[in-house]
């Protein structure tokens, strides 16, 4: 029985476990302000140590708990004391000076420390995008954005990518990971496609609850925010509340069935899996913004579906409810937003509860009703009894976390075409040739939300592989591989395979939004230059979505959608040359047209039927010994 990257990975993460817990550090000592309280014995249960810091917080202190501030608007360090804040993020991009994971420890470390050093000494919560692997960090392992892993269906892998994600948060300090979204896509228009599972409410539920066991059934843990609650997979074309967008942060249409059959089930699932947060999307229910309904937040997800976690509203969002920030603040706290992000001014925000709650516009029970909710997090992660740096930097890109992400990526892969079974390729072939924008480009393969937000284009991610290197490796010492971008080649013999790389340069949220998702003209350049240099053309998508290939897929011998494979770019040679089995299927529809969108797939007429159905994919046999030459 062969064993697997994510066998291995399993056996450590118990034996890890048992190690932390073993190794779980005395109660912290608590100020000396706080004789006589008890929250500080981590034997008892945590609803008792939260009711007891409760009742040792002043109001001030219990607001403060309200307020994720973005750590480039921290004015001063001692602000954290000061406001005693609940929670510091890093947007995405938001990295330190020493953009290193000794810089990424230090960073968060000094928040860490000064959130203790206030009167109360409630820890902050750190919390990151680490969506697909700890993207934020250069050097960490970049895992396949979540459609890849869609295709996979294999919670277990998700969960043990989740754990290892974590693993590679928690050596740089940050506990709490913006992960996962639960979106259900149905508009291959919207930027945000690649970081949802699936636009299969089953699916997406199943890999999101598999995706928070691993951030939260291990010790030390890692918070989930599952995200974005609620139907933000759905908002309809050009009704962005955002200038500069068509689709994201835009109106969902507010169907009540679609909203129970649909959007809630994955996050039921994820209140089952005991997901720590929830973040609210920016888009709005009708004509109501997520953050603020009451319905949504409390009437539905508190109290309805049990959820006792904290809701998260996300960015700037609850300042797009009304006017002014106190009227939208009382607003949203008073539907059930628990903490707000706050991406600019905690001061007003701070300001702004304290004076509503003089005023009796939000009572003192909903303030203990968040800060219960967020303390009870604290204590369920052990912020206030484990030592910090309890994972060694070293996990960060591992080569246990790299052969897993490669693990990862040939089972994402999804074989949509294979005339003549032309894959899997043998390792003898004499001569491929190479091209596309794609095949030597990290940042492309990657995507956004690695390093920067929107991701960069080109090769600068240490200890990544591209594709064309992968392929490189993967073939014979007698075989030929070719590679121009552009698909020029000086011989103008015909080569025996031609591979197109090719697909989306990278994108995150609203700037991804595009009218019709296809391929760029260079792109469609370079394929029909190879079409005509080799015999068999096979074409690699790297994208953030399915494209609109319709009219030209009857040219290309083989097709194999990629989705945004990450930093292990080997793994989609390991298909192509029968290393492993093409396996994976289709995470969502496939629209023929723009005209189809947004998807209804409960729609089976002639005219809506897909390119391909979601669940489609063609197989392979791994190769025990590779073909004879082709
Ligand atoms: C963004 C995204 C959200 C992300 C958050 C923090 O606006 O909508 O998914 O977690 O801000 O970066």
């Amino acid at each position: 029985m062969q064993i697997s990257p994510s066998h291995v990975i399993h056996l450590l993460f118990i034996a890890a476990g048992i190690v932390a817990l073993v190794l779980v550090a005395s109660p912290r000592n608590m100020p000396p302000s706080l004789n006589g309280a008890i929250y500080g014995d981590e034997t008892l249960p945590i609803d008792a140590r939260v009711n007891d810091l409760l009742v040792h917080m002043t109001l001030e202190e219990k607001i403060g708990q309200m307020a994720l501030v973005e750590k480039n608007s921290v004015h001063e360090l001692d602000d954290v004391a000061t406001y005693g804040l609940g929670a510091i993020l890093s947007g995405a991009g938001g990295k330190p000076e020493n953009n290193t994971p000794e810089g990424w420890r230090a960073m968060i470390g000094q928040f860490t420390n000064a959130s203790r050093s206030s009167r109360i000494g409630i820890p902050i919560l750190y919390g990151v995008d680490a969506n697909h692997g700890n993207g934020n960090v250069p050097d960490a392992t970049i895992f396949p954005h979540a459609l890849g892993l869609g295709a996979t269906r294999d919670p277990e892998l998700v969960e043990h990518i989740a754990r290892a994600t974590a693993e590679e948060s928690l050596a740089t300090g940050a506990q709490w990971n913006f992960s996962p979204s639960l979106d259900l896509p149905t508009d291959i228009r919207w930027g945000r496609i690649y970081e949802a599972f699936s636009d299969d409410p089953e699916l997406a539920g199943e890999l999101g609850a598999a995706y928070i066991r691993g951030l939260q059934e291990f010790t030390p843990a890692v918070a989930a925010a599952a995200k974005h609650y609620i139907g933000a997979g759905s908002m309809a074309w050009q009704t962005s509340s955002n200038k500069d967008f068509f689709i994201d942060q835009g109106i969902t249409p507010p169907d009540e069935k679609t909203l129970r059959d649909a959007y809630l089930p994955p996050f039921q699932r994820a209140i089952e899996a005991n997901a720590l947060s929830i973040m609210t999307g920016l888009n709005a229910w009708g004509d109501t913004k997520v953050s603020a309904s009451r319905y949504l937040l409390t009437d539905v997800l508190k109290n309805e579906l049990h959820f006792n976690g904290f809701v998260v509203s996300d960015w700037y969002g609850i300042y797009e409810i009304a006017p002014g920030t106190y009227d939208s603040t009382v607003t949203a706290i008073n539907a059930g937003v628990d903490m707000v992000m706050l991406p600019y001014d905690y001061v007003q925000f701070i300001s702004d509860v304290k004076k509503a709650v003089g005023r009796g516009a939000i009572s003192e029970s909903r303030i203990d009703d968040a800060a219960r909710r967020i303390l009870r997090a604290k204590f369920a992660l052990g912020l206030f009894d484990a030592d910090d740096a309890a994972v060694d930097l070293s996990v960060i890109g591992s080569e246990l976390h790299r052969a897993l992400a490669r693990e990862a990526v040939g089972k994402s892969l999804v074989l949509l075409k294979n005339d003549d079974s032309i894959l899997p390729l043998s390792i003898h072939s004499k001569k491929i040739r190479i091209a596309g924008s794609a095949a030597d480009n990290i940042g492309m393969q990657s995507g956004a939300w690695t390093v920067e937000w929107q991701g960069v284009d080109g090769n600068w991610l240490p200890g990544a592989t591209s594709i064309l290197a992968g392929i490189r490796q993967a073939t014979g010492p007698d075989a030929i591989v070719q590679y121009d971008k552009d698909g020029t080649f000086a011989e103008k013999d015909i080569a025996d395979i031609g591979i197109a790389i090719v697909g989306e340069k990278p994108y995150a949220e609203g700037w991804g939004d595009a009218a019709n998702p296809t391929l760029s003209a260079d792109d469609m350049a370079a394929i029909k230059r190879l079409r005509a240099s080799t015999r068999h053309l096979i074409v690699i998508l790297i994208s953030g979505r399915p494209l609109i290939i319709t009219d030209d897929i009857s040219n290309w011998d083989a097709l194999v959608a990629s989705w945004l494979p990450g930093s292990e770019g080997e793994g989609v040679a390991d298909a192509l040359f029968g290393n492993v089995p093409f396996g994976g299927k289709l995470p969502m529809y496939w629209p023929r047209s723009i005209k189809q969108l947004p998807f209804d797939w409960t729609d089976s007429s002639a005219s809506a039927r897909p390119l391909f159905p979601r669940g489609f994919g063609l197989t392979t046999e791994s190769l025990k010994n590779p073909k004879s030459n082709r």
